[in-house]
């Protein structure tokens, strides 16, 4: 009976899809054929409501424009009243009465903001990436955002790049994950929902090679590394349904991402299918012009002929395409086409059966920075920190005695938040001494003390808006208070690292340390010989060598947003047990930039000799990270057995287990993340020295074991060749189990053609 039903529902819904499809198809012929040419061009304008800038220019006389139906959407708030009014200006008095799209960058939610997307992804945790998603999409949804520029999945090896905190790190098959999770998370199984809204895959590509890790700088990468690196998670974007693409400001092969025609329709639309609409970057094809592409109404043609659909702010569309009809430079079936996707899109939010569908009083003042949204957001933050060092088991701390609670980001309400919160409140956000207050209660003796501002670097104050925690104070005044109370107390927590300022967008730097001041406040509390617990709030990868040696205890909490402090307490006080995992590379030094740990082998593979000249190696430090990819501790200890494979011949397309036993060999309950990576020693195409292609999160008690296995198909083997085929080639393959990608077991087997 039951396959009876799902024989009939798999012969009914694609017949009522495509009845759907042939509904919108008829709706959308309809509207066009009213519209004039101009009303074309305007659904392919997209302003800001006009105060809203991440770039040069700003939007002006928009409430005219929508009037005259010049604008397609706006973006840039987040005000229930502010969308009402241009909704209804939109569909009141324009002459078609079109409603508009809404954006906003909710990057980690909206009001209820959760870890920056480089610290989520340091979970592993693909439910709880999809819940957070699922989260910003209902608050965004109340107010009547319903447009997300998001998910970010630009691959990132260098941690200069200030963007780096909006990715998943360095890792393809990761990265694809986060990217599907996000997705989901936002657009759920119905775009018509009131609480699902439009993705938008950013950016569109190769955003995060910038060179040098200078924001904004130029790409240049071989198609190899491209197709097995850099897409991967673009492509699994769009084939979990996102349905906007964002491109990027870097070119790519030499022609910009946003004029790019090989980029924007071959291999988006007609290798990968995707069929949802392109927007620009904040005025990306203006600055084809600063490119080199030629002039405004040049670039503009080149871009909607490339396949982009909507230009952000810049309005080259708005102003140069009715000429460039006119020359026969772009031709009306490529406005028109851009035009449609945009209607589609509407249509498929369900925005012309009710405008306001996504602006709902009642939901605004009630489903937003709800109880339990709050507390999702403190799961996200305690599941996404990553336990760098913790020497003689210091963490977790008991809950009784004195603690000294110091450095500039310990009651600090702003800057825990993160890079792009955007909507976020951060008066609402919880402090680290708020956090101890609210787990602790009187059990443990708090003593704060500032201890240093966040930089005294008069170029990154010049830069910085630090008005929120900054105090002009003598610097040794502030460190002589909190040496006083680390004196005071049986332990140091200093929380220390960068404001929510100093990475983001057009945030890159070259030296990636701690700040100066706040590294002499921890040398000094150091030298106290009170055992320290540095807490790091960032977000990108610093450097960390002097701290990992003087230190005891290091816990990474990258910006945990606004539930920091309660996060911060559950997991240093020992409530919650760390467990997340670096999915971005620790260097050493700035020298050693890029490094990261799917990186070719050389020639000259350097083996630790340091006698031997003539090696890939550096004089001064060696190749290693600091942390490595994979990387995270536990209070409990795994430990792992050797990797069991069911054979070590296999032929053609034949399936392969490999498996570990995984025993919790501590004293608390744990999750571990359990990773698999290969390697393919001899191919026609070099290949990385490994890559992940798996893992498993499992959680054990103490003495607990589990076995983990893995099913590999010839899939798994697969590779991009220099003709940009997709194959794999018989021979030896080895298999790597283990804690991160430098502690693994591996085993080697044999698998043929
Ligand atoms: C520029 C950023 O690069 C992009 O990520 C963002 O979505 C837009 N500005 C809009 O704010």
């Amino acid at each position: 009976m039951k396959k009876m039903n799902l024989f009939i529902l798999c012969i009914l819904i694609p017949f009522a899809l495509m009845a759907q499809d042939a509904k919108m198809d008829a709706f959308i012929i309809d509207l066009m054929s009213k519209m004039t040419l101009q009303e074309k061009i305007g659904q392919l304008n997209l302003p800001t409501f006009g105060d809203f800038q991440t770039g040069a220019v700003t939007s002006s006389n928009v409430s005219e424009k929508i009037r005259k139906g010049a604008v397609g959407g706006l973006f840039g708030s987040s005000s229930y009243d502010d969308i009402r009014a241009a909704q209804e200006l939109a569909v009141t008095q324009s002459r078609l009465k079109i409603p508009l799209l809404f954006g906003l960058d909710v990057i980690h939610g909206l009001k209820t903001t959760f870890p920056i997307p480089l610290a989520l992804a340091c979970s592993w945790d693909m439910p709880l990436i999809e819940k957070t998603a699922r989260v910003a999409a209902k608050e965004a949804s109340a107010v009547g955002v319903n447009w997300t520029f998001s998910p970010m999945v630009d691959i990132a090896r260098d941690p200069r790049w200030g963007r780096i905190a909006e990715g998943s790190g360095e890792d393809p098959f990761l990265g694809g994950l986060v990217a599907e999770a996000m997705v989901k998370g936002y657009q759920g199984s119905d775009l018509s929902q009131n609480n699902t809204i439009l993705s938008c895959v950013k950016h569109f590509a190769l955003y995060g090679a910038a060179e040098a890790g200078r924001d904004y700088n130029t790409v240049d990468m071989s198609k190899v590394k491209m197709y097995e690196y850099y897409l991967p998670p673009y492509k699994a974007a769009i084939k979990a349904g996102a349905a906007t693409v964002m491109s990027s400001f870097n070119e790519v092969d030499g022609v910009p991402a946003t004029g790019n025609k090989w980029l924007m329709t071959d291999l988006l639309r007609k290798d990968w299918g995707f069929n949802g609409f392109v927007v620009t970057d904040y005025t990306a094809i203006n600055e084809m012009t600063q490119h080199g592409s030629g002039n405004l109404q040049q670039v503009s043609a080149q871009a909607l002929k490339a396949g982009i659909d909507q230009d952000m702010v810049g309005e080259g569309f708005l102003t140069t395409l009715e000429k460039s009809l006119k020359e026969g430079k772009v031709s009306l079936s490529d406005i028109e086409l851009a035009c449609r996707r945009i209607l589609e899109s509407k249509y498929k939010l369900g925005l012309f059966e009710d405008p306001y569908r996504y602006n709902v009083k009642k939901r605004a003042d009630t489903e937003i920075l709800t109880v339990e949204n709050r507390l999702a957001a403190r799961e996200a933050a305690t599941k996404s920190f990553v336990l760098l060092k913790n020497e003689k088991q210091l963490l977790p701390l008991k809950k009784s005695g004195s603690v000294a609670l110091v450095g500039p980001l310990a009651d600090n309400l702003k800057d825990p938040m993160g890079t792009w919160f955007v909507a976020g409140d951060w008066n609402k956000s919880v402090t680290v001494l708020k956090g101890f207050e609210n787990v602790l209660g009187s059990a443990v003796k708090v003593n704060y003390a500032l201890g240093a501002n966040i930089t005294e670097d008069p170029m990154l104050l010049a830069q910085l808006d630090l008005n929120h925690t900054y105090k002009k104070r003598d610097r040794a005044d502030l460190i002589k208070e909190a040496v006083d109370a680390a004196m005071k107390s049986d332990v140091v927590v200093a929380v220390l690292g960068e404001s929510e300022a100093m990475s983001g967008e057009a945030a890159s730097r070259t030296d990636i340390g701690i700040p100066e001041n706040q590294m002499e406040l921890l040398k000094a509390l150091v030298k106290t010989g009170k055992p320290v617990v540095l807490v790091l709030m960032n977000g990108r990868p610093l450097t960390l060598l002097w701290e990992n040696e003087n230190v005891p205890a290091i816990l990474e909490a990258w910006a945990p947003g606004i539930e920091a402090g309660n996060a911060v307490a559950d997991v240093l006080f020992g409530d919650v047990n760390p467990s997340g995992k670096l999915t971005t590379t620790f260097p050493r030094n700035v020298g050693q930039i890029p490094l990261y740990y799917n990186h070719k082998n050389t020639g000259r593979p350097y083996d630790g000799n340091l006698k031997e000249k003539y090696k890939s190696k550096y004089l001064d430090v060696v190749n290693e990270p600091l942390f490595a990819f994979g990387y995270g501790l536990s209070y409990t200890t795994f430990d792992y057995s050797d990797v069991t494979v069911s054979s070590k011949n296999l032929q053609g397309t034949a399936t392969l287990i490999a498996s570990v036993t995984v025993k919790n060999t501590g004293k608390y309950a744990g999750e571990e993340v359990v990773q698999l990576y290969l390697s393919d020693p001899v191919a026609s195409v070099t290949r990385s020295v490994k890559d992940l292609k798996g893992y498993k999160k499992i959680s054990l008690k103490p003495g607990e074991s589990q076995v983990v296995t893995f099913t590999i198909t010839p899939e798994t083997l697969k590779f991009y060749h220099s003709d940009l085929s997709y194959d794999w080639e018989g021979g030896e393959f080895i298999f790597h189990i283990g804690t991160s990608s430098d502690k693994v077991k591996s085993v080697s087997v044999n698998w043929e053609k």
